[in-house]
């Protein structure tokens, strides 16, 4: 890979966020987040820069430098969030690349929004990045920029990650702009997808929808030669491994697990609060698992972490209420004094509280109705560095290619569901060990940094 060119990446948010505290000037902190721990190294290393929104509606502060690392805000009206990211990213695209598990809604005023926010990404990044630079553009919302940044920089090299599902043809034939989407993700010269079957489905539509030929990885758009294939994101495994076993996380765990009672077995769930998590069916299978008598709320206690996200938006609003609805009718029927049977945070948490629920959970559940690649079943795996505890995954997280030694869960059946998480609560130390090991070793393999060099590398040839 040559690290002589520089790179600037495209993403909707900067890898910064604004935190004030009280009686202190407002500071830039960075945010959390594996995309963000695997780029900044890169960036460092090749006078990098970083195009973004800043996160609220309004003007956009001046450009900046973090950590070594120039960042170009982006400012976007309140109209444009809405109409650009609560509404056509969240409410149109997000629903339509997830299976249409919510009925995914057309307008043309949002399309506008969406194409003039594109609009704006492209022209920040064409006046900022030097002559031949490499540009990594990154994710659903930024579909349109590969080749509005082509056609105003032909001199600049163009990647683009989608981390999200791509879906098959027959649901993206739905979009009324369906064309003009293909159109702008075939600016970019090679193509990033989660899984093969995303890498397949893009292709497919690049065929049908966007103009271009070919059977294989690389396909003819014009003149120019675009690669589409799978590159599978993962996490920063030493750094979980390392605070896995660092004493204040291990006393920590143990601190959880004593509180939460050292007789129950501990189930862990942890998502962003979307629907496409699967967290209300998930409970209700917990909730028939206790009504039948088959998990004992006495010895069992199960602990979902739910991450506020997009609160602006609809589906989100009722996400949150149905699951909430879950938690209270669970625990109003079998909690007792003293010992509840859901424990629900609605906040994130941060590394070492994160690192030490996964220690301490003997189940984790991870069951998306779909997900690009679910990072935290991923996490989960790194954190277990004694080889016990046992992970549910729902087969349709990108995640489940790689990780066959989970117990796999259709997350639509709810008999399934049960049965699986009874299984995995029920399994042998010596299961469990065989499991974890064999999950180790695929999370081990191949780690963010791997991801992030050989997408590059790929790039830039
Ligand atoms: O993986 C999808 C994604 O939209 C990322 O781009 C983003 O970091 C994360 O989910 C959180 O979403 P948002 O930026 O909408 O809060």
């Amino acid at each position: 890979m040559s690290t002589k060119k520089s790179l600037v990446v495209v993403a909707n948010r900067l890898p910064v966020h604004r935190v004030s505290s009280r009686g202190q000037r407002a500071r830039w902190e960075t945010s959390p987040g594996g995309l963000v721990a695997a780029l900044t190294p890169i960036l460092k290393g090749r006078s990098g820069s970083w195009v973004g929104w800043a996160g609220t509606a309004g003007g956009a502060p001046r450009r900046f430098t973090h950590q070594g690392i120039a960042l170009h805000p982006i400012g976007l009206s309140r109209q444009l969030v809405e109409g650009f990211y609560e509404r056509f990213s969240n409410r149109t695209l997000w629903p339509l690349y997830h299976d249409v598990v919510r009925r995914p809604e057309f307008h043309r005023g949002w399309w506008k929004d969406y194409r003039e926010a594109n609009t704006r990404f492209a022209e920040m990044t064409a006046k900022v990045a030097p002559r031949r630079a490499t540009v990594w553009v990154h994710d659903y919302q930024l579909q349109l920029v590969p080749q509005l940044l082509r056609t105003l920089r032909p001199d600049l090299r163009i990647g683009y990650f989608l981390h999200i599902p791509f879906p098959p043809l027959e649901l993206l034939a739905q979009l009324p702009w369906r064309r003009e989407l293909m159109e702008g993700l075939l600016g970019a010269d090679l193509i990033g997808l989660q899984t093969k079957d995303d890498a397949r489905n893009m292709r497919r539509a690049a065929v049908r929808l966007g103009g271009a030929h070919g059977r294989g990885e690389d396909l003819a758009v014009g003149e120019r030669r675009v690669r589409v294939a799978a590159y599978p994101i993962s996490i920063d495994v030493a750094s979980f491994e390392t605070l896995a076993d660092t004493p204040v996380v291990l006393a920590k765990s143990f601190a959880f697990r004593r509180r939460l009672g050292l007789d129950r077995q501990v189930i862990l769930g942890i998502d962003r609060l979307d629907y496409t998590k699967g967290i209300d069916t998930r409970l209700r299978a917990y909730e028939e698992l206790l009504a039948s008598g088959r998990v004992d709320p006495a010895r069992a206690v199960f602990v979902q972490v739910a991450v506020p996200s997009r609160e602006r938006v609809e589906e989100y609003a009722e996400i949150r209420e149905e699951v909430e609805g879950w938690v209270g009718r669970i625990n109003g029927r079998f909690s007792t004094v003293g010992l509840t049977t859901v424990h629900y945070l609605r906040r994130s948490l941060n590394p070492e509280d994160l690192v030490a629920l996964y220690r301490a959970a003997d189940v984790m559940v991870v069951t998306p109705y779909r997900d690009g690649m679910n990072l935290v079943a991923k996490e989960y795996v790194a954190s277990r560095t004694d080889n016990t505890g046992a992970l549910v995954l729902s087969e349709f997280a990108g995640a489940a290619r790689s990780l066959t030694a989970a117990l796999q869960v259709n997350p639509h059946d709810i008999d399934g569901m049960e049965d699986t998480i009874h299984r995995a609560m029920h399994l042998t130390v010596e299961e469990q060990r065989q499991r974890m090991r064999s999950l180790r070793r695929v999370v081990r393999r191949h780690n963010v940094h791997d991801w992030a060099n050989r997408f590059l590398g790929d790039l830039t040839g």
